[in-house]
């Protein structure tokens, strides 16, 4: 099987090593050529964004502006903050000048003379060693001014590492340049889109670790190569992140398309004690999760998850057994983005924390079945409401789960209290005085 982002090559993360295994090759055949014709070529390609949205690459770099004076910027988004997602790490420690040289390609495609990789705080070991392989291609000329000389270009840029501070919502793409500016990592409201006001009010292009990783081999090997790996729509393979309840949990990289069970069972040695599945969240703890019987035959793809009623996400797989309490996972992930909500928005803001509160009550044994109601009523209120996704983030775990385990959930409370609350009730005003009450 193809790997491409992860390939099996011994101490590849030693800068020679890796120029013996063609490194920077695709760089110099990239600066041989227009910038229109890099970003025709990934355009082609098929490549989808590895942060969530599944957004092609070659478009959003296609956004940046030509005809400016302004400095132009690419954000590598390193913040890997969602719960189940460990993958880009991954790359920072196995293949951290494939990155660099995804960059140094980047940049010069969309005209960006600095780079700057975003790495989550908590990383310590994988922000240094990303630092150490920044330091070394710095060292070796081929980044900085001297790839001039090293590559025989006018083009040249510079590439910087900036830690995050431990908060999931600096991976928020206009969140992530406030922080990068030195200011509270609020999201920004779009339009404008960062192409056109982005870090410090210039055109900036925002891409995952994982997406930029990809690049190189797209040059090298061509952009009808990679379109051919995996699901025609979204084509490639994916560092698929899996853990939870499974025997060998891990980072495996498989082509797009992969069958869901394929990658439990075959490839995670399956559940321990060969367990039933009760719940998966295929793409990380914000996407909707799926029924242990609704697996069969669900693809790992942005197009079949879609159709599946989830989504591909970062693509981290989280596999519950039947053992599983759903509630205690549920409040967990609830008091995850309440915690991290940045309180912009008062429906993120207010909703999440009455999230978990409810979520709460039901672990206590004080739920009722109103309160099934009240939860996708609070997350109906949230979704589509915020300023940036992390309302979805919060309200989709939530309104998936409840519904698509409905049986489990109502098991799980006790008798119906009456509350003046009911499905129907869908203001945020008339569902805030029946949670009032709610003592924990
Ligand atoms: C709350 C929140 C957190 C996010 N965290 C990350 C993250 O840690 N890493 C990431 O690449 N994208 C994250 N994203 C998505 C980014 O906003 C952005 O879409 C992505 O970095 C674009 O890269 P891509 O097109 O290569 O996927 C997050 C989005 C939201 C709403």
């Amino acid at each position: 099987m193809e790997k491409i982002v992860l390939p099996e090559i011994k101490d590849l993360h030693i800068l020679d090593v890796y120029i013996k295994n063609g490194g920077f090759e695709a760089a110099k055949k990239a600066f041989s050529q227009s910038t229109d014709d890099i970003i025709d070529q990934v355009k082609k390609s098929g490549l989808r964004g590895r942060g969530g949205a599944a957004f092609s690459a070659g478009l959003k770099w296609s956004f940046m502006p030509k005809a400016t004076d302004k400095p132009k910027y690419l954000c590598i988004n390193g913040d890997e903050s969602e719960p189940g997602s460990f993958k880009d790490r991954q790359v920072f420690e196995f293949n951290p000048h494939q990155l660099i040289e995804g960059t140094l390609i980047t940049c010069y495609a969309i005209g960006a003379k600095t780079a700057y990789i975003y790495i989550r705080g908590e990383y310590h070991k994988w922000i240094k060693l990303m630092q150490k392989a920044l330091d070394d291609e710095y060292a070796a000329g081929f980044i900085g001014e001297k790839m001039k000389e090293k590559f025989g270009t006018e083009f040249y840029c510079d590439i910087y590492i900036h830690k995050g501070a431990g908060a999931y919502i600096c991976g928020e793409e206009s969140s992530l340049m406030n922080s990068l500016e030195g200011k509270r990592g609020y999201p920004r409201v779009k339009p404008p889109f960062p192409a056109q006001n982005g870090l410090w009010g210039c055109p900036t292009t925002i891409n995952n670790v994982e997406t930029i990783a990809n690049v190189p081999p797209i040059i090298s090997k061509g952009w009808e190569w990679f379109s051919k790996i995996g699901e025609p729509k979204h084509p490639g393979t994916l560092l698929f992140g899996i853990s939870g309840h499974v025997n060998k949990p891990g980072v495996y990289e498989l082509p797009t398309g992969t069958l869901l069970t394929d990658l439990i069972y075959n490839y995670a040695g399956g559940v321990p004690g060969n367990k039933k599945i009760l719940c998966v969240i295929p793409g990380g703890s914000s996407m909707p999760p799926l029924r242990g019987d609704q697996i069969e035959g669900v693809k790992m793809d942005a197009e079949s998850l879609k159709a599946a009623g989830s989504a591909i996400g970062t693509g981290g797989v989280m596999v519950m057994d039947e053992d599983t309490d759903l509630v205690k996972v549920l409040a967990r992930i609830a008091h995850f983005y309440h915690h991290e909500s940045c309180g912009q928005c008062t429906p993120c803001r207010e909703g999440t924390g009455w999230l978990e509160k409810i979520l709460k009550r039901i672990l206590a044994g004080k739920g009722s079945s109103n309160d099934l109601d009240l939860l996708i009523t609070v997350a109906n209120q949230i979704e589509g409401n915020t300023i940036c996704a992390l309302g979805e983030a919060a309200a989709w775990p939530v309104k998936f789960m409840v519904d698509r385990f409905r049986d489990y959930f109502e098991q799980r409370v006790g008798k119906e209290i009456n509350l003046p609350v009911a499905n129907k009730v869908h203001s945020m005003r008339h569902t805030a005085t029946p949670l009032a009450e709610i003592k924990n």
